[in-house]
């Protein structure tokens, strides 16, 4: 796949490194275009730098690597307002929280406003519960992690199993892209619990 990359920071290279190690190509787009080509560079031969227009012009697949305050800018510097994104998977692993507490802002979902920012974009709300080192590592590690995901559109959530799959992990697809909150408040509970101190695996019942 033909991957674009928003984002040139620590989700951006632990993804970019899984995903080329898959055979995939990746084209990262940050608003540095020095930070962007050190990255691609850092990534190595099949990965590329470019603006973030052109970081997702024509890709099978685009990630939104960027920290929630950056969200709107990054989609609005690729053009995600006038339709560049229409179309096309667009895998959301923000978290809206605040630093230090594990809160999720208030309002909606993240991944619910990537929807809105970025009109016709087919939205699936992934990898945001687990940290980045897990997709750098190599994929045999990952045969016991499942990347719980949401989204409304099937080809989307299609593309994203492939790409979660290629990480050596599982899709588990929750719901509609409805449940990103819930999933999002997910990621907020168990960062909650890890700054107090707990380690969240004590915190979660095992059901299975
Ligand atoms: N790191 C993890 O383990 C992890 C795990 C799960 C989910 N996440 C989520 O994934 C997202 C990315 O995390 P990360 O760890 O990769 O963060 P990071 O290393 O801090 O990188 C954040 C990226 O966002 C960009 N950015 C920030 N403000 C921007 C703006 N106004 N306009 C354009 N770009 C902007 C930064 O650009 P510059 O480089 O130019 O500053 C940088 O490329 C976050 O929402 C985080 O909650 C992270």
């Amino acid at each position: 796949m033909r991957i674009g990359v928003l984002g040139t920071g620590t989700m951006a290279k632990a993804l970019g490194t899984g995903w080329l190690r898959a055979g995939h190509e990746v084209t990262v787009g940050g608003r540095s275009r020095d930070r962007a080509e050190e990255v691609a560079r850092a990534l190595g031969e099949r990965a590329g730098a470019a603006s973030p227009a052109e970081a997702v012009a024509g890709r099978d697949a685009v990630l939104l690597a960027v920290g929630w305050e950056g969200m709107e800018p990054a989609l609005r510097s690729a053009g995600a307002h006038e339709g560049s994104l229409a179309g096309v998977p667009v895998l959301d692993p923000t978290n809206a929280v605040e630093h230090g507490t594990g809160v999720l802002l208030p309002g909606g979902s993240a991944a619910g406003r990537v929807a809105e920012l970025a009109p016709g974009a087919r939205v699936v709300k992934a990898f945001h519960l687990f940290p980045a080192a897990f997709w750098e590592r190599p994929a045999e590690q990952n045969s016991e992690v499942t990347v719980a995901v949401c989204g409304d559109d099937l080809d989307a959530l299609r593309t994203s199993g492939r790409l979660v799959a290629d990480l050596g992990a599982t899709q588990a697809v929750l719901g509609p892209l409805a449940r990103a909150r819930q999933l999002e408040e997910a990621a907020g509970f168990l960062m909650g619990l890890a700054l107090s101190g707990v380690d969240p695996h004590a915190a979660v019942p095992s059901l299975g």
